[in-house]
């Protein structure tokens, strides 16, 4: 199968992307500068032509269009839109409103852009799937003073962004099912990666063979939800 995902440089996209070498499938893999990401050109170096390795910015439409111009309508079974930042997790008082404008670009505009520039070759494919990274931390539900994840209340931006990525994915859902799109927002869990931090509890090679797994179950009768690297729903 023929993947595409966008932010391979490190954390879950390059495990996303090691695994997926692992198990024979092709990539095709974003990286805002290709020069800097050491371990996904090693990955190229071993997968004898299964890899190919792309300057992506999803915030940048040039860098979009160019991305979904070298793949010239060829078809992609899934579209991994993995890219994402954490942005500033400041109290209410002290929000950097630019801060916020660079987060929602980055994780709830971007997503659409790169949907939107590669639909024709997700359409063309044969399973047809655009996954999304969102988080736990996008659940309106779970957002209370006693909510069952720890870490209700801040984080505005990042927050937001998320849960726009979400009303987005569902949205798409409806939009597309007649022409057969599956897909679906996906919490990793918490992970150790840059953005995750060291405290976190789960590898990236937990949960991303976790994702993996609830990826290739999805069909177009449960498309449109909400679920964790562990198939779990999330409450909206
Ligand atoms: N780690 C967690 O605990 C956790 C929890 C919930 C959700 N998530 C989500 O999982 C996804 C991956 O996170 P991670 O933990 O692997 O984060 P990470 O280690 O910080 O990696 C983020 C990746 O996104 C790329 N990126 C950032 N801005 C970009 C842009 N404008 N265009 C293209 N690529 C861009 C980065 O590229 P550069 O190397 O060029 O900066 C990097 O490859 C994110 O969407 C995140 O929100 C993570």
């Amino acid at each position: 199968m023929r993947y595409a995902i966008s932010g391979a440089s490190r954390g879950i996209g390059l495990e996303f992307v090691r695994q997926l070498l692992a198990r024979g499938d092709t990539v095709e893999a974003g990286a805002r500068v290709p020069s800097e990401a050491r371990q996904l050109a090693s990955l190229a170096r071993e997968a004898g032509g299964r890899l190919r390795i792309h300057t992506l910015d999803v915030t940048d439409p040039n860098s979009v269009r160019a991305f979904a111009t070298t793949l010239s309508g060829s078809p992609i079974d899934v579209l991994i839109n993995n890219a994402g930042i954490g942005g500033k997790w400041n109290a209410f008082a002290e929000v950097d409103f630019e801060d916020m404008a660079r987060v929602m670009e980055t994780n709830a505009i971007g997503p659409m852009r790169l949907s939107s520039a590669l639909i024709p070759n997700v359409l063309k494919g044969g399973t047809r799937k655009i996954i999304h990274l969102t988080t736990r931390m996008a659940s309106l539900a779970d957002n209370t003073p006693v909510g069952v994840y720890g870490f209700a209340g801040g984080a505005y931006a990042y927050r937001m962004s998320k849960a726009a990525l979400n009303a987005g994915m569902r949205t798409m859902a409806v939009d597309f099912h007649e022409q057969g799109l599956i897909t679906a927002v996906l919490n990793p869990g918490w992970v150790q990666t840059d953005l995750g931090g060291k405290i976190a509890p789960t590898r990236a090679e937990e949960s991303v063979q976790g994702m993996l797994r609830v990826i290739d179950e999805l069909t177009l009768a449960n498309s449109g939800r909400f679920l964790d690297y562990q198939g779990k729903e999330v409450p909206w």
